[in-house]
């Protein structure tokens, strides 16, 4: 296994580059199933959940390639129609494929993804949305198995703002017969993101970037080339560490107006962040200033940065809450902040971060792929020497993101271990 040692006391400074969005290419990327043909997603980021989600698309025997950041599709011949187990429990998102299999072959046989690290995730909205457009679902052994003759338009709403059951209704609503209308539509870029793709393929949907969506149900649809947007929650990231490390780091590749809540937060700490075209830098030379943040659905703070914000408070001159509405139990990384010397108080669904108490470098362990980040955050900010272990979880999300840390003054690196 890989883990990362890290040297604290760092600044960062300087230039990155950021990366296409993970979360948007896990939506591309079953799109792709839509229509037989040899797509190309341009600015796909070098990941480990894109390469899990190549393979399970190399399972029903549609080829995937990347070369760079161009992913290269060939939907020609599909040969198989389900996600194993195997591939589902390391992805969640592998359950997009089920959306696009049933629609436009009428079968589909995807294993239930099962628990996940930060606390109970259900897939109920996926399977009332689909069964609404009129498959029929059966789970078996483990297994979804959906069938339909032919998907119907249908009026949907989500309950719950879901960005994967939004996606997953959506992709299915475009090859059903007739009109579908879907309420309360998940706002986040990557689903926006998707439905322009799917319109570029011959897709009628109206309402694209608002809650309510209106689709005309096409008979077929034709393959594309489509950009990859840039991935916000990466941004985030180092935007935090560069102020968590008293740093001024630009980021280029970035869509600002997908990062408002977190540049705020930014802003409200006593940071300076300049926004100009597709650049953001961020400048902080002080400790922060509390602040406290709520995570919500888009255009709200996300929950995929909310671990990164508590590292960073731990240097705020005074007690920030953080609170995570969309996942309660997500704070798996506080016990090991606790291990660098961390003053963090947890209460249900929340933590209050008290700044000031001193950090000092310690072996640490990955849960999830932003409790990673924020320990890494949170090592660089400490004194002395920091050992992050299963290091996988962050591979997930993140392209080399040690080499990049390093490339603005960061000391990581990544070394093999075995874990007994
Ligand atoms: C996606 C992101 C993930 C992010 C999350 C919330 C991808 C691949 N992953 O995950 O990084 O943390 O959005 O922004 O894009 N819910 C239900 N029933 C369902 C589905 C969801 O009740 O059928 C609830 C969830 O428990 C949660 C909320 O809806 O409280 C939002 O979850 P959702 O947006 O679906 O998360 P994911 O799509 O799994």
């Amino acid at each position: 296994m890989d883990k990362f040692v890290v040297e604290g006391d760092r600044r960062l400074q300087g230039t990155v580059k950021i990366s296409g969005a993970k979360n948007a290419s896990l939506a591309l990327m079953p799109a792709c199933i839509l229509a037989p043909g040899l797509y190309r997603l341009t600015n796909t980021p070098n990941n480990r959940d894109v390469w899990t989600f190549s393979r399970l698309l190399g399972e029903m025997g549609i080829h995937a390639e990347l070369n760079n950041d161009e992913l290269f599709i060939d939907s020609t011949n599909i040969t198989s129609f389900e996600a194993p187990y195997e591939l589902v429990k390391q992805m969640r998102a592998s359950i997009y494929v089920l959306g696009p299999l049933v629609a436009r072959f009428g079968k589909a046989r995807v294993s239930l993804p099962g628990g996940c690290n930060f606390g109970p995730r259900p897939i109920d909205l996926h399977l009332k949305g689909l069964e609404r457009l009129g498959a029929e679902i059966e789970v078996e052994g483990g297994y979804i198995i959906a069938s339909s003759k032919k998907l119907r338009g249908t009026h949907f709403h989500f309950d719950v703002s879901s960005v994967g059951a939004s996606v997953n209704v959506l992709m299915a609503a475009t090859l059903a017969h007739g009109h579908t209308t879907l309420t309360n539509v998940a706002l986040e870029p990557e689903v926006t993101a998707l439905a322009h793709m799917l319109t570029k393929m011959g897709a009628k949907i109206d309402g694209i970037g608002t809650t309510t969506l209106e689709i005309d149900g096409v008979d077929d649809l034709k393959y594309v080339d489509e950009e990859t947007i840039p991935d916000r929650i990466e941004a985030a990231t180092f935007l935090i560490a560069a102020a968590a490390t008293k740093g001024d780091a630009t980021l280029t590749n970035v869509n600002a107006h997908h990062l408002t809540a977190v540049v705020q937060a930014l802003e409200d700490s006593g940071c300076t962040v300049y926004i100009t075209g597709q650049t953001i830098r961020v400048s902080m030379d002080s400790n922060p200033e509390p602040v406290d943040i709520t995570t919500a659905p888009y255009p709200g703070y996300p929950t995929d940065a909310q671990a990164q914000w508590a590292a960073y408070m731990l240097n705020c001159t005074g007690a920030a809450s953080i609170r995570d509405a969309i996942y309660p139990t997500r704070f798996g990384y506080v016990a090991e902040l606790h291990r660098l010397g961390a003053d963090i108080e947890m209460s249900d669904g929340s933590c209050l971060v008290k700044g000031g108490a001193k950090l000092t470098g310690a072996s640490v362990m990955s849960s999830d792929l932003r409790a990673s980040a924020s320990l890494i955050i949170a090592a660089m900010m400490a004194s002395g020497s920091s050992e992050i272990l299963r290091v996988y979880h962050l591979d997930r999300g993140y392209e080399a993101l040690e080499v990049r840390m390093n490339a603005l003054g960061a000391s990581i690196r990544r070394e093999q271990y075995q874990e007994f």
